[in-house]
């Protein structure tokens, strides 16, 4: 057997070290989803999100807040402080903060020093999640979230859930790309034989990846077959399509059908999963998730099975990944990697990654 010659091995190196991985700096200037909505509630939540302390709060009239969890006076953590109305008072010396992070009392002198407060996060609550933006504030534009309609279209029944993740995102967004993983790491829950051998389709768009899987014919594991009622058949289509979005968010959309019948007679099935990935150190990682789909909307049931079942493959992920996480940490340089056809949009992913970390990066050291 030829094994790869150190010359090789250096050209491999040379081109992963355009990719991404769980060194790479964080990409700042971007949206994140920082928590879901129903998490931030008149009480203080504390998250580090990109390696920095944040700390949560909804005022008196509802608005989602987020402010450095760092008291500038000896740096006593705010989310172990409490909620004055929509200010928060220092648990330590009771320094005051208004909604904005700005300094407004200071109990041992008459005057308030001005000009000094802590940094305020935008934020934008979009449904049931509450997005923020972690680099420059100037930069951060509403209108480049990416808002996805069917999480708020009342035709689409969604459940949602959380995972603490002992991985890195970059190698969670190259699980989430490259699917084949479903014939092995998901063979008891999730995933058939025949789908890593399935044909398949890529699109890549400079930020917008694609990688499209036909499964056709095939049959269902019972998370999909149980709910569309295609159990019983072995003629079933499984289209899925993996999408990277954006650095804090990947699409997994997808339809069944029965292929045996016509095509006008064909009852489609559609679902789509955003797995919402925010880091939260180069190792960690905010593990958001919200599940759709556009059939059987009233069926409580299907929704309860669906998700024990689509939770319990997640769960695969994140113990696959977390053991992964564990053998890229005794490497202290980037590892000699073995890329495939398929990999293409995963690695075309990495790369954009970082790019866009190491221009941010190369700004900042500039300025
Ligand atoms: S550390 Fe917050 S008031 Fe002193
Ligand atoms: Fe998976």
């Amino acid at each position: 057997m030829t094994r790869p010659s150190p010359k090789m091995i250096a050209s491999t190196r040379k081109a992963s070290s355009r990719m991404a991985d769980r060194n790479t700096p964080f990409i700042y200037n971007e949206w994140y989803v920082g928590a879901f909505s129903k998490e931030i509630q008149r009480e203080l939540l504390a998250r580090t999100l990109l390696g920095k302390r944040v700390v949560f709060y909804r005022t008196e009239s509802g608005s989602p807040v987020a402010l450095e969890d760092r008291c500038p006076h000896r740096s006593f953590p705010l989310s172990e402080s409490h909620l004055e109305g929509d200010t928060i008072v220092c648990g330590y010396h009771g320094f005051r903060y208004d909604s904005q992070g700005d300094l407004i009392e200071v109990p041992s002198q008459k005057e308030c020093p001005r000009g000094v407060g802590i940094h305020r996060y935008p934020v934008v609550e979009k449904g049931q999640v509450v997005w923020i933006w972690m680099g420059d504030p100037e930069l951060a534009d509403e209108s480049r979230i990416p808002r996805q309609s069917w999480m708020e279209d009342e035709n689409w029944e969604c459940s949602s859930g959380y995972l603490y993740h002992k991985g890195n995102y970059v190698s969670m967004h190259e699980n989430l790309m490259d699917l084949t993983h479903l014939s092995y790491l998901h063979a008891d829950t999730i995933g058939t034989p025949d789908y890593a051998r399935a044909p398949y389709e890529v699109q890549l768009d400079e930020g917008n990846y694609k990688l499209t899987r036909n499964v056709v014919p095939t049959t269902l594991s019972p998370v999909w077959g149980k709910s569309t009622g295609l159990n019983d058949r072995d003629t079933a289509a499984r289209i899925i399509t993996s999408e990277f979005i954006s650095p804090g968010l990947h699409r997994v959309s997808g339809k069944f059908y029965d292929s045996a019948l016509p095509e006008e007679q064909r009852e489609e099935f559609q679902i789509c999963t955003a797995h919402i990935l925010t880091p939260e150190t180069h190792s960690t990682m905010h593990y958001f998730l919200v599940h759709g789909r556009d059939f059987a909307t009233q069926d409580e049931e299907i929704t309860e099975f669906m998700h024990e079942q689509l939770f319990a493959a997640f769960h695969e992920d994140v113990v696959g990944l977390g053991i992964l996480e564990e053998r890229l940490e005794e490497h202290d340089e980037s590892v000699y990697e073995v890329s495939v056809a398929s990999d293409a949009p995963a690695i075309a992913t990495r790369t954009y990654l970082k790019k866009r970390a190491m221009e941010e990066h190369d700004a900042e050291a500039v300025s």
